[in-house]
């Protein structure tokens, strides 16, 4: 069957259904979509269709196949990677801005949202009044763009423009043994080569010694290598270690270098009364970033990157002028939302054709203001503190890291063990695998840790207990020689209670 063009008036319809799906989904009483592979690949492996199904029996696999075998990611109790499950309203937007504002070029109400979001990100998370911001994909993309800046403007203090001429010789960043990898990506990419990124050690704590980084830096005054970047972390993807800000800061400027903080998951932080100290210095950056699609619940997709000067991130990403849009648009008037490309953000990053991500913000924003995302990551500190705080308290539990952020890093511990990483990692896969806890592990300091990153805008304070209570049941028995088996018994039935939100 097929229907083109594209039939209207029945979004409504599909929307209920649709909408009844991803509520059942949200209870998380199915299996995880690895109980029954040949279920669903079984309806989903097909040869290319040559003619469609149409509309109705799309809808049937994707609410019947394809939704109940998605993510665990979205579970509550999935606290392994930074990412969450999209809020409903960040998931609403989201399909609004697809069907209604599929672009962020010309000038209607969703592109206005673009920038005026990116203001109020700069508000709220206190960064330098001036800073102007730009969206892409995610953290990685957004470090990309923000490093981007930074090597224009190193190489053009040496007059040379190194998007149109490349770079001559060799340019170097300066980032943690912590910092995400994207660092490392974004500096081959650059054609800076992942070798030019010179790993500065850190404390116990995972946070970058300024002794260190200063050594480095007078180091390599004598070297012919350009100094591009210094790369600080407002929260660490392993721990949430937030490197100290002003004393990084100070000497990126006093060696004449550009200072980059990557706040992707840690940046909304700030916004802790308990914790705001730690970003004392943030106000020295000359780019930040922060990954809506991380504490913010926006639906995954969204990155943003903040810059004091965006006309660098013109001379370094501009796209030129093109012969297919020459006079498509008169700039000049406003009478037709046409009239108006606004503001050519696609000259500041990579990506030209991108979703309207402002109008997404904008609503989760609207949604529950600033006090509600405060409320939120309150509540995400206060349980990793709490896990902590179960762990000094009991015999078998150990801290590793001491939560800064959200994160808290733990292990179970049982006398005459010989190998307590493999047990912890046995302990690990067996609460995934039951689907009720599922944090991520992590080496802190060589030693195998737990590591429940708590970020889901769903994920409320009970979690952090259930998860220490199962540890200490699972650690009992696996320490006294259960077999993985008997673990995987306890398969995963999702037993989460209804989701209301
Ligand atoms: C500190 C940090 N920076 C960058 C990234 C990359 O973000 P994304 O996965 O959105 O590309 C991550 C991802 O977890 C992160 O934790």
């Amino acid at each position: 069957m097929t229907t083109e063009p594209a039939e209207c008036g029945k979004l409504a319809h599909y929307l209920t259904v649709l909408g009844n799906a991803l509520d059942r989904f949200l209870t998380f009483r199915h299996p995880d979509a690895m109980q029954q592979p040949a279920r669903w690949r079984s309806v989903l492996e097909r040869p290319l269709p040559s003619s469609g199904i149409g509309i109705d029996a799309v809808m049937e696999e994707l609410t019947h196949t394809l939704i109940p075998n998605g993510s665990a990611i979205p579970n509550p109790g999935s606290t392994a990677f930074i990412t969450t499950g999209a809020t409903t309203i960040g998931a609403l937007a989201t399909l609004a801005g697809a069907v209604a504002s599929p672009q962020r070029l010309t000038l209607n109400a969703f592109t206005f949202l673009e920038e005026q979001s990116l203001d109020w990100l700069v508000e709220l998370f206190r960064l330098p009044p001036a800073m102007k911001g730009l969206y892409s994909s995610g953290g990685s993309v957004a470090n990309l763009v923000a490093l981007g800046a930074a090597r224009q403007q190193a190489f053009e203090s040496l007059g040379i423009d190194p998007a149109r001429q490349g770079i001559p010789g060799p340019g170097c960043l300066y980032a943690s043994s912590a910092s995400h990898h994207s660092i490392h990506r974004a500096a081959a990419v650059l054609g800076l080569g992942r070798e030019a990124v010179i790993t500065i050690a850190t404390d116990p704590q995972g946070r970058m010694i300024p002794a260190a980084l200063e050594r480095q830096l007078e180091e390599d005054r004598a070297r012919d290598r350009v100094p591009v970047a210094v790369v600080a972390n407002a929260g660490t993807t392993s721990t949430g270690a937030i490197d100290p800000l002003h004393a990084i800061g100070t000497l990126a400027h006093r060696y004449d270098t550009w200072f980059h903080v990557d706040g992707a998951y840690g940046l909304p932080g700030i916004l802790d009364p308990r914790v705001r100290h730690r970003y004392a210095g943030l106000e020295l950056a000359d780019s930040v970033i922060v990954d809506p699609h991380k504490w913010l619940g926006a639906p995954v997709g969204i990155g943003a990157t903040f810059v004091r000067d965006r006309a660098l991130l013109q001379r370094a990403f501009t796209q030129g002028a093109s012969d297919y849009l020459e006079r498509s648009c008169t700039q000049a008037t406003a009478h037709h939302s046409l009239d108006n490309l606004g503001i050519p953000y696609s000259d500041f990053g990579v990506e030209l054709s991108a979703p309207a991500r402002g109008a997404v913000v904008w609503a989760l924003l609207r949604e529950i203001g600033a006090d509600g995302l405060r409320a939120r990551v309150c509540r995400h500190n206060a349980m990793a503190r709490q896990v902590a705080e179960r762990a000094d308290a009991h015999p078998h539990l150990e801290v590793l890291q001491r939560p800064t952020l959200s994160i808290c890093c733990f292990r179970y511990v049982a006398a005459g063990c010989p190998d307590l990483d493999a047990l912890n990692a046995r302990i690990h896969r067996a609460l995934v695998r039951h689907g009720r806890n599922m944090p991520s592990t992590a080496l802190v300091n060589g030693q195998l840790a737990i590591r429940p990153c708590f970020v889901g805008a769903r994920t409320g304070e009970s979690q952090a207990s259930a998860l220490v209570d199962e540890v200490l049941t699972l650690g009992e028995r696996l320490a006294q020689g259960a077999s993985p088996d008997t673990d995987m018994d306890a398969s995963n039935s999702g037993s989460m209670p209804p989701i209301t939100r």
